[in-house]
């Protein structure tokens, strides 16, 4: 477990019920050994004195851009770049909406803005409000943006209603930011290559033939492997979503198989590669220069060859110390198959799904997968969960393939 010693935390604290909890949070975070500032919004302070956070700190509380005693402008750009983490508990659907938007009209929203460490947002409402649309809008696009939302719990709220919204306790918000912290340097100094989305035949300048994958697998990849501290180069076909964009991943857009080899071939290092584009299996024979003509052709047949493969071909040429981890879409689930497109292939791992599972394969935002490892170690059916999850399966199975 990575230790919070000497780390400076920002603590940020809005108007919930749940701001008495920081008090616990920041005694924890203090014993750790972290540096905690605090930062309080106004409505916070209707809920817990500054005196208390500031006496459990060690620290003055700031709550506005100026020190009203002095005059003392308090930087929050100076925070910002202090701060080793930020991190936002409880955090209100207000404050979250804020951040998600940039609106920086307090002094803890300009923190956030000018925060280059890793920010975690712990969420405390209602549970209407926390099941609102709007919350999981932004809940959604602060996590785009690289943020952690440590899920609220379930149990009764400040209204008595029972449900989804209470600030998890104070223990187990920093077990799971040390566990996150952990995560997120297992992959540090790894080089991936990943492919992604479909690939577009060209059959005249404005006609191609394509299929259905959106690229969502290979964009939570991508960014499940940014998080957990990787490099990656994602090959992508025209794809629907593209990952969030980070200094540590470069994207190089193709159209066709052809060019998606080519893109992959130039990388020339990397440790991990993962085959998640759907490539198609055949291209145009003889693309037409000029757009075809329906009165030039009363029918048409187009001719199709076959495409490289790929994966195949990267498995010829990979070394030794190289890992590829495959996907295998299949009508019924046939482990046999299954196993002899791993070896056909050269996988280390393979990612098999079927076409039978509702909510599985193309268009959609979940899985079913069974991962399979070439030595055997690994054969485990997953349930069907967000393909934000399956990444993070996938990924974490790569201590035990190396
Ligand atoms: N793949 C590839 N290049 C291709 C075809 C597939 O890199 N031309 C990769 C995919 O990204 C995936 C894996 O190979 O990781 C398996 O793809 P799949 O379509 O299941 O395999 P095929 O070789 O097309 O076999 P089949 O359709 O006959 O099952």
């Amino acid at each position: 477990m990575p230790n919070l010693s000497g780390k400076h935390i920002v603590l940020g604290v809005t108007g919930s019920i749940a701001a008495y909890k920081a008090a616990s949070l920041i005694r924890l975070l203090v014993k750790a050994g972290a540096e905690v500032q605090v930062v309080m919004t106004a409505a916070a302070k209707e809920f817990i004195t500054p005196l208390t956070l500031s006496t459990l700190s060690g620290r003055p509380v700031l709550c506005d851009f100026f020190d009203h005693s002095d005059g003392t402008w308090h930087s929050h750009v100076e925070l910002g770049l202090w701060a080793d983490l930020f991190i936002v508990a409880p955090a209100t659907a207000s404050t979250m909406a804020k951040m998600a938007y940039g609106i920086a009209d307090n002094l803890l929203v300009t923190c956030y803005l000018a925060t280059r460490g890793r920010v975690y947002i712990a969420p405390a409402m209602d549970l209407d409000m926390y099941r609102h649309p709007s919350t999981i809008a932004s809940a959604a696009r602060l996590r785009e943006m690289g943020a952690t939302i440590l899920e609220a719990e379930e149990g009764e709220l400040a209204s008595h209603l029972i449900g989804k919204g209470r600030l998890p306790e104070p223990e187990e918000i920093v077990r799971r930011i040390e566990e996150d912290m952990d995560k997120a340097t297992t992959l540090t100094g790894k080089q991936l290559l990943i492919t992604s989305g479909p690939t577009y035949e060209r059959i005249d300048p404005v006609r191609f033939i394509g299929n259905y994958s959106s690229g969502r697998m290979g964009k939570a990849l991508a960014e499940q492997a940014i998080r957990m501290g990787a490099e990656v180069t994602l090959v992508t076909g025209p794809a629907q979503v593209l990952p969030t964009p980070h200094e540590r991943l470069r994207v190089i857009r193709v159209e066709s198989a052809d060019e998606m080899l080519e893109a992959c071939r130039s990388v020339t290092s990397y440790q991990i590669a993962i085959f998640c584009a759907a490539v198609a299996d055949y291209k145009v024979a003889h693309p037409e220069e000029q757009k075809v003509k329906r009165e030039s052709r009363p029918s048409m047949t187009i001719e199709l060859v076959p495409n490289p493969d790929i994966a195949a071909l990267m498995g010829k040429e990979k070394d030794k110390e190289q890992i590829h981890i495959g996907f295998a879409l299949e009508t019924h689930l046939d482990l046999e198959q299954v196993r002899d497109k791993m070896e056909r292939k050269s996988f280390d791992l393979i990612v098999a799904n079927t076409l039978e599972d509702e909510g599985a394969g193309f268009g959609t935002d979940t899985n079913r997968v069974t991962l399979l490892s070439r030595d055997g170690s690994i054969e485990r059916s997953l349930p069907l969960m967000d393909k934000e999850q399956v990444a993070l399966e996938i990924l974490n199975t790569l201590p035990q393939l190396s």
